[in-house]
This record gives structure tokens, sequence and C-alpha cells, in this order.
């Protein structure tokens, strides 16, 4: 039976830490680090997310100022806002959240954020520097598996790491960075996708499995090998008659029959979900103690 890799436990460790580490920077009248939030519209999940970030950055005892923007916000008007926040000193780091309404071009967006603020790492020039090993902002969900895999002490090196996905949030970051000559990393890497013929074969001889492409227990045990490491990026939301609010989140590995095969595993929820706004947290950091750029 695996050992579970707790997310939940790490994200509130690391986030214990950062309090204390703030904590001192302010006893020493140094800057206390201060996290934009932009939300365009009045999508529910971003509502909810965005409404997490900021009070994690309360919790911790960083300045948080959430922008909120009508969903008639034009492309111009959301760019002079990012060029605003671009030049405000006071903010370290910040992120517009995404997807934004239909008539804004996200990717114009990410690419006028000042890459010495993009906390988020969606910044062509982050990207860039990631793949190159240089210092920089990893994206939230990466950053997240990154710190896992430290925290639990999982080896990588010579190890073959075979990733289902390839979005530009998960997939293709994490096969990069378990590719990388660092740790974790040093990794041969098989990137699996939808257009993967006989993807079983790839499973099979994953000694680390990531798992990033949004299909319910997608992964069953007869995919894996005795011993695997697998971390589960999936959370689909389904109803269900098993639970008080008739919904069950879901991940992209069959749980329990994966979990009686490999050596560690992630649970869904509380693996690598709660990870991604320690994440931001740490890049925020980062952000104020100029330590990336
Ligand atoms: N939407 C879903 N996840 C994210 C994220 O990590 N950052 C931003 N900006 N938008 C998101």
């Amino acid at each position: 039976m695996a050992e579970l890799i707790d997310g939940k436990k790490i994200s509130t460790l690391i986030q214990e830490e950062i309090r204390v580490e703030v904590s001192a920077i302010k006893n020493n009248g140094g800057k206390i680090p201060h996290l934009a939030a932009v939300l365009v519209g009045n999508d529910g999940a971003s509502e909810t997310y965005v409404g997490a970030k900021v009070k994690a950055c309360e919790n911790i005892g960083f300045k948080s100022t959430l922008v909120r923007l009508a969903e008639s916000t034009t492309e111009q008007e959301l760019l002079m806002i990012v060029e605003g926040l671009n030049k405000d000193a006071d903010i370290d780091g910040y992120i517009v959240q995404l997807p934004l309404p239909k008539h804004i071009n996200d990717q114009k967006i990410i690419e006028a954020i000042d890459p010495k603020k993009d906390v988020d790492g969606f910044h062509p020039q982050s990207v860039g520097r990631m793949a190159l090993n240089l210092p920089t902002y990893l994206p939230a969900t990466p950053f997240g598996i990154v710190q896992l895999l430290e925290r639990y002490k999982i080896e990588t090196a010579g190890k073959h790491c075979v990733v289902i996905g390839r979005s530009h949030i998960v997939g293709s970051p994490m096969s990069i960075l378990m590719a990388r000559n660092a740790y974790p990393g040093n990794c041969t890497v098989t990137l699996c996708h939808s257009r993967t013929p006989n993807l079983k074969e790839h499973t099979l001889k994953a000694d680390i499995l990531i798992v990033a492409l949004g299909k319910p227990e997608f992964v069953t045990a007869d995919m894996v090998k005795d011993g695997v490491v697998v971390v589960d990026v999936g959370i689909t939301r389904m109803t269900s008659d098993k639970t008080k609010s008739g919904f069950k989140l879901f991940g992209d590995v069959k749980f329990d029959e994966v979990a009686a095969k490999a050596s560690f595993i992630t649970p869904v929820p509380g693996g690598v979900g709660p990870m991604t706004i320690a994440s931001l947290l740490m890049n925020t950091l980062k952000a104020s103690k100029k330590e990336v750029y």
C-alpha cells in the first residue's frame, strides 16, 4: 500500500513557514510582500479561486489587492490596468485570473505583464527561463508538484517519468522540469497526450507517473507497475449519492486499486490542489525579496 503524499499538510506547513518569515521581515522594518489579483467578470469558479488566494495572503501577513473589473471591460482597458500594476512600486507580484471574457485575448494580456511580477509564471519569458533552468517563477501546479517530490524526498535521478497531458500549465512544464539537470529532475521523460497510441505500453514503464488529462479515474491498476510514484493532477466534480453535498471530486487515477500497487500517491482532494496556493505565495515572497531578477 502506497504512502500518501499529503498536499494539504505540506501546503499548511509552507504557509506557516512563510508566515514566520513575513513576521521577521515586519519586525526588521522590511517591505511586506504585496500580491494583487485581477478578476474580470463574474465567473463563479474564478471568484472562489481568487477569494482563496486573497484570504491566504491575509492569513500569512501579506498585503493583497483585489482589482475587480466588469465583464464588459475592454482589452484596451485591461491592458491599461496591467500597465498600472507593472508601474506600482508597492506591488511585488500579481495575477490576472483566467479565463478572461471571450472578447479579451488571454495571451496578449499575459505578455503585457512585467516578467519581474509574473508570479503565475505564464509569461513566455518565465517559460523560457524555466526551460533554461534559470531563476524564474514556476507556475502554481508544477511548482506545487516539485515541492511535494522534494518534501517527500522522492528519488528522481535516473528514473523514467511518464507525463500524461501536454497542457501549457501542467503537462508541458512538468515534462521540462523532470528532465532538467536538477532535483527533482534528471529523469528520462516520456510526454504522452491524446494522440499517443498504446498509452499503456508507456505508463507500464513509469517509475514516476504524472497524470494531468482531466478524465476521472482514467488510470487503472493494470496500467502501472509495482512501486510507481503517482501524482494525480486531475480534479473533476461529479454528482454522487454517497456524499451529503451530492457531489464528489475525482482524480484522473482510480485511487484505491492504483494505491495498492504504488509506493507513493497523491490523493484527490488533498494532494496537488492545496499546493497551488502555497506556490503562489512562495512566488510572491520571492518577488518581494527580488530573488529572481
Ligand atoms: N485559472 C485557473 N488557474 C489559474 C492560475 O493558476 N492562475 C490564473 N491567473 N488563472 C487561473
